[in-house]
């Protein structure tokens, strides 16, 4: 998720990169011919959870996201490691294991990649997947008027970082676990189906910062309503112990100046919208007159959606 080097390339010359050098989209896309583009993309992180095979498998389905994100479909991918040179054998095989078959889930081929040495473990993947050019969902297409969805809830940030503390129960971890390792590929399906503009996938900036990327790149504003944002069922208990990992107070700093919070809502419900997640779910515009027939396929396809908001005109985030 770094920004694109802006001053060395002109996007200009090179015609067939769709996404990549001018904007901070989720991944790069680049097309083969009029039907066919590929995305590229990589992510890689510290382990998040204790047990390493749901820690890779959580990995393998965060790496996929921005594909998803994009509107594509993964089909190949390489593994990215650092594991210390004193972790068990056992140890980094189920890490890869838990990458390999969440990869497999979704269709994916892992087929190889490099393993450096390093104090901490980390974990990740490069992912190639194909996308119709003509269908690429960007952070750029959201219109006033759009309703926005989300696909997964929020807290997976203030929960993990109280495990790390050794204050989370293990049911809350398994909650946040499962939500972790499901894949967006049915999301991201159903997008394209209706043919969607806009979407981005909630990762470390978390849903504020990402909302925000998502306004400033359509230049657009948001209306979110605190009351329909859906969170896992622990959220509110470790944000009033507040147990937020540091990035969300980062968060904080960077993305407050574009969000507006109506009195009602407190600090520490205000700061579970800073928290970063790990493999968070999709955010959405959808245009008013598909939200019914996206609701009807989301149903069919027993995808989770909840609209927490509305794309306004305006330049910030109004949270009610
Ligand atoms: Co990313
Ligand atoms: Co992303």
């Amino acid at each position: 998720m770094l920004q694109p080097v802006k001053d060395t390339f002109q996007a200009t010359h090179y015609p067939d990169l769709l996404v990549g050098l001018d904007s901070a989209d989720d991944a790069a896309v680049w097309r083969l011919d009029n039907q066919r583009a590929v995305v590229l993309t990589t992510d890689f992180f510290t382990p998040v959870v204790d047990d390493p095979y749901d820690y890779g498998s959580i990995a393998a389905a965060n790496s996929l996201s921005d594909i998803y994100a994009m509107g594509g479909k993964p089909f190949l991918a390489l593994n990215i490691a650092a594991m210390p040179p004193n972790l068990p054998a056992e140890i980094t095989s189920q890490i890869i294991r838990g990458g390999a078959e969440k990869a497999r889930q979704a269709g994916v081929i892992i087929a190889g990649g490099h393993t450096v040495q390093d104090k901490e473990p980390k974990y990740g993947l490069a992912v190639l997947g194909f996308v119709h050019p003509d269908h690429i969902l960007t952070k750029g297409g959201a219109k006033p008027g759009d309703f926005l969805a989300l696909t997964k809830p929020l807290g997976f940030g203030v929960t993990t970082t109280a495990l790390k503390r050794e204050k989370a129960s293990d049911e809350d971890i398994a909650e946040v676990i499962r939500w972790m390792t499901e894949l967006n590929n049915k999301a991201s399906q159903i997008a394209v189906a209706c043919e969607l503009k806009a979407a981005t996938d909630i990762t470390g900036y978390s849903f504020l910062g990402h909302a925000w990327e998502m306004a400033h790149a359509s230049r657009v504003g948001l209306r979110i309503e605190f009351d329909k944002i859906p969170f896992v069922s622990c959220a509110q208990k470790y944000a009033q112990a507040w147990t937020f990992p540091g990035g969300a107070s980062d968060n904080r700093l960077h993305f407050s100046q574009h969000v507006t919070f109506s009195p009602k809502i407190d600090e520490a419900s205000q700061m579970l919208l800073f928290d970063p997640q790990t493999s968070g779910g999709l955010l959405l515009s959808i245009p008013a007159q598909k939200l019914a027939i996206f609701q009807k396929q989301a149903a069919t396809l027993q995808q989770p959606v909840w609209i927490v908001g509305q794309v306004i005109e305006g330049n910030s985030i109004l949270v009610e």
